[in-house]
C-alpha cells in the first residue's frame, strides 16, 4: 500500500477548474429533484435519522413481501438494513410492471454487433426468466446456491440474473473478457453448481468463442455440475454428455410462471470479483434490498429517469455499472433499457451514435475511456447522427479530465444536457458522489457532491478532517444501504481491506480533495490498484501472472498516465538467468498475461531491469518505478534504497 510509505501520494495533480455550469431550467422543472434546497433538505433528513430516511425510501421503491420494522440495525462495518423484511428483487423488477400499462412497454431493447436485434418487453422478459429459473431449478439450483454466469452482452445475461434472483440463487458473473484461469478461480471460490455461457458472440466483426474457455475452466472446478450454453453465435462447442444443456432446450419444456422465493432482505443477491491490492481478487457480496433500493433510487436521483426514459448504460454485465445500471436501477424504475453487444468502434466509429438515434437514446452513460476515445476521433462521427432525443449525460470508472468532460457536453449533449460524473465502487454497489442533474451545478471533472444520506469526508493519515483545498482519503463514516456486506468466504479480508485504517469507517482507497464549495475531486487510487480504461487491476494481480512465467525471475507493475485509457500498464522485469531480454520474450510474456488474466491486463510495457529497486525491509519500490514508468526523475527519500547501483542499471535498461 502507498500508505504505509506516506510520501508516494501526490495528490497535487488536479488543476482549479474554474467553470461552472448551473442545471438548465427546462431540465430542473420536469427532475425528480429540481433544486438544491431539495438536496440540503434531504441530506439534514437523512443525517438526524439515518434509518427513518432510508426506510421511508425503501418503502416507497421497492416492492415487500415482508415489510420491515426496523430499517438499521447496528454501525459500520456491521451495519444491517431492513433486516426483518422479506422480498425478492423480480417482483420490484418486473412483477410490479405486470400490473401496469408497462406489461408492453420494452424493457430491454438488444442490438447485436452485426446488427441484429430483440425487444423484450416486461411481459416477455417476465415469461423468459420464469422459465429460464423454472430451469434452474430443475437442474437442482436452490436457494442460497451459487451460479456462475459467463455470458456475453446478450439478452440471456439479463434473465440469468434476474432468474437466479427469482429462485434467490445468488449469481456471480465473470467478464467474458476474462481468461478460463480468472473463471475456474472465481468458480472455486464460490463453489458454483451451474455455470451459464454462451457459444460465443461477436466482437469487432469476429465471433469470439466462450464455451470452450469454460471447458478449459472445469478441469480444475469439480463443484460445477451443470453447464448451460447459450446459443448466439453459431460457433461449434464441444458438449459433455450428462453435464452441458443448451439453454433452448433446457427452456423448451418449462412454463413461463416461476414462483418468487422471498428472500431476507440481507441476503446475498451477487458476488462480483474485483481486484484489490493483493493478487487474489475480492469477491465483493451484496444483499438483496439494501443493494435494490441504491440501484433504483440512485437511477432516479442521479439519471432522473422517468417512464419516458430510454436508457444506455454502455457497461458490460461483468461489471458493478453492468449490475446495478443496465439491470436492477432502471429496471426497477421500469425504464427502457438498451443493450449492445459488440465493441463501440464497430464496424465505424460512428456506432454507439447511430445506436443512440436508432432507439432514440434518451440518457446514456458510459466510461472517460470511451469518451477520450470518441474525442481523438473528431467531431465528424458525432456530426452524422441526430443526438437530440438525449437529455441526460453519464460518465463512470475513472476520473473524467475537464477536456473530455467538456467535450462530451458540446459535442454530444450540445450544451443542452446535465453531465454527471458518478464516483462509486463495486463495494459502494451504486453512485456515492454525483450531482443531482436538476439540482446541482455542475464542474467539469468534479464528481460534485455526496448523494443525500452518503457521509463521505477527506482525512489525513490520522483521520482527521483535510482543509478544502488539500488532497486526503476518502472515507464514507456512516452506513447506507447499498453497501457491500463482506467479501465472499472471508470476513477478515472485508475488515482489514475496508475497516481497518479507521475503524468505524469504511476506506475506499481513494484519494480526493474538497474544494471551495465543498466540491469532491477525486484524484485516484491511493493503493496498488491501477484504472485501466475504467476496469480495475490489482498490480500484484498482474505481477503473480509474470512471475508465473517461466523466463520471469522477479516482476513489479506500475501504471503510467495514458492519455484514453487514463493508466497504461507498464512492467518491469528480471529474467531468470540464461533468458536473454527481447522483444519476442516481451511479447511472450504480454501473451501470458493475457491468457493468465484476460486481454485488459495486458502489459502496454515491458522493461528488463537487472534487478528490481526495493527498500531494506525488501519492499519493491514503486515510486521511483512509477516515476521512471512517467518519464519523470526519481524523486523523493532514497535513503531506504537497497542498493543505489539499481536505480543506474534501471535507467539504463529502459529499453524493450
Ligand atoms: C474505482 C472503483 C463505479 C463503477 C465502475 C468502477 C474509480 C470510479 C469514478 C469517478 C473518479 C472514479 C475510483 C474507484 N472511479 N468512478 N467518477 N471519478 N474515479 O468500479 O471497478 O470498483 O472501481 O474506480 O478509483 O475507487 P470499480
Amino acid at each position: 500500500m502507498a500508505k504505509t510509505q506516506g510520501s508516494e501520494t501526490s495528490f497535487d495533480s488536479v488543476l482549479q477548474e474554474e467553470r461552472v455550469f448551473p442545471p438548465p431550467k427546462s431540465f430542473s422543472e420536469s427532475a425528480w429533484i429540481g433544486d438544491l434546497d431539495i438536496w440540503r433538505r434531504l441530506s439534514d433528513e437523512a443525517r438526524s435519522d439515518r434509518g427513518a430516511f432510508f426506510g421511508k425510501l425503501a418503502q416507497e421503491l421497492l416492492v415487500w413481501r415482508r415489510p420491515f420494522t426496523k430499517a438499521l440495525e447496528g454501525k459500520l462495518p456491521d451495519a444491517r438494513w431492513f433486516v426483518d423484511g422479506e422480498l425478492n428483487a423480480t417482483e420490484t423488477c418486473i412483477d410490479r410492471h405486470l400490473s401496469t400499462w408497462r406489461r408492453n412497454k420494452a424493457a430491454i431493447i438488444w442490438e447485436g454487433e452485426p446488427g441484429d436485434e430483440r425487444v423484450l418487453t416486461y411481459n416477455e422478459l417476465a415469461r423468459e426468466v420464469g422459465r429460464f429459473a423454472n430451469g434452474l431449478r430443475s437442474l437442482g439450483v436452490e436457494k442460497g446456491d451459487r451460479v456462475c454466469l459467463y455470458l456475453p452482452m446478450i439478452p440471456e445475461a439479463a434473465i440469468a440474473m434476474l432468474a437466479c434472483a427469482r429462485i434467490g440463487a445468488t449469481h456471480t458473473v465473470v467478464f467474458a473478457g476474462f481468461s478460463a484461469e480468472a473463471l475456474r478461480d472465481r468458480i472455486n471460490d464460490t463453489g458454483a453448481k451451474v455455470v451459464v455461457t454462451a457459444d460465443g458472440f461477436f466482437r469487432k466483426g469476429n465471433v469470439v468463442k466462450l464455451k470452450s474457455a469454460v471447458d478449459e475452466a472445469l478441469k480444475g472446478a469439480p463443484c460445477v455440475r451443470k453447464v448451460v450454453v447459450a446459443r448466439r453465435a453459431n460457433a461449434t462447442v464441444s458438449m459433455s454428455e450428462g453435464r452441458d444443456l443448451f439453454w433452448q432446450d433446457l427452456v423448451a419444456e418449462q412454463p413461463d410462471v416461476c414462483k418468487a422465493e422471498p428472500v431476507w432482505s440481507e441476503h446475498p443477491l451477487f458476488v462480483l470479483y474485483t481486484s484489490g491490492s493483493t493478487g487474489k481478487p475480492k469477491g465483493v457480496v451484496h444483499g438483496t434490498a439494501g443493494f435494490l433500493l441504491g440501484a433504483a433510487l440512485t437511477s432516479r436521483w442521479v439519471f432522473d429517469l422517468k417512464d419516458e426514459d430510454t436508457w444506455w448504460c454502455t457497461a458490460d454485465v461483468g461489471w458493478v455499472t453492468g449490475h446495478t445500471y443496465a439491470v436492477y436501477g432502471p429496471l426497477a424504475l421500469g425504464a427502457t433499457v438498451v443493450m449492445y453487444e459488440g465493441a463501440p468502434l464497430s464496424p465505424a466509429p460512428d456506432r454507439f451514435w447511430r445506436i443512440i438515434e436508432k432507439h432514440h437514446v434518451t440518457a446514456f452513460y458510459t466510461a472517460p475511456t470511451a469518451i477520450r476515445t470518441f474525442l481523438r476521433l473528431g467531431t465528424s462521427w458525432p456530426e452524422k447522427h441526430d443526438l437530440s432525443s438525449l437529455r441526460l449525460l453519464g460518465s463512470v470508472g475513472e476520473p473524467i479530465n475537464p477536456e473530455a468532460w467538456m467535450w462530451y457536453r458540446e459535442v454530444i449533449g450540445k450544451n443542452r444536457c446535465p453531465v454527471v460524473d458518478t464516483w462509486w465502487q463495486t463495494e459502494t454497489g451504486a453512485a456515492m458522489i454525483a450531482p443531482l442533474p436538476g439540482a446541482t451545478p455542475t464542474k467539469p471533472g468534479s464528481a460534485t457532491l455526496p448523494l443525500p444520506g452518503i457521509s463521505a469526508r477527506i482525512v489525513d493519515e490520522g483521520g482527521k478532517d483535510v482543509p478544502a483545498g488539500k488532497g486526503g482519503y476518502l472515507v464514507i463514516d456512516e452506513p447506507w444501504p447499498w453497501m457491500s456486506r463482506t467479501l465472499y468466504g472471508d470476513r477478515e479480508r472485508f475488515l482489514k481491506s475496508y475497516f481497518s485504517q479507521y475503524p468505524g469507517w469504511y476506506t475506499t482507497g481513494d484519494g480526493a480533495r474538497q474544494d471551495e464549495d465543498g466540491y469532491f475531486w477525486i484524484m485516484g487510487r491511493v493503493d496498488d490498484v491501477i484504472n485501466v480504461a475504467g476496469h480495475r487491476l490489482g498490480t500484484m494481480e498482474i505481477e503473480s501472472a509474470l512471475v508465473a512465467a517461466d523466463d520471469v525471475a522477479e516482476a513489479a507493475v506500475v501504471g503510467t498516465p495514458d492519455p484514453v485509457k487514463g493508466t497504461a500498464i507498464v512492467a518491469f522485469v528480471t529474467l531468470r538467468q540464461g533468458v536473454a531480454p527481447s522483444p519476442v520474450v516481451a511479447d511472450s510474456l504480454r501473451a501470458h498475461v493475457s491468457r493468465e488474466i484476460g486481454a485488459i491486463a495486458r502489459p502496454d510495457q515491458i522493461r528488463f531491469a537487472d534487478a528490481l529497486p526495493k527498500t531494506r525491509s525488501g519492499k519493491i519500490m514503486r515510486r521511483f518505478l512509477r516515476d521512471l514508468a512517467a518519464g519523470r526523475e526519481a524523486q523523493g527519500d532514497m535513503s531506504t534504497l537497497e542498493d543505489i547501483g539499481v536505480l543506474a542499471s534501471l535507467h539504463e535498461g529502459d529499453e524493450e
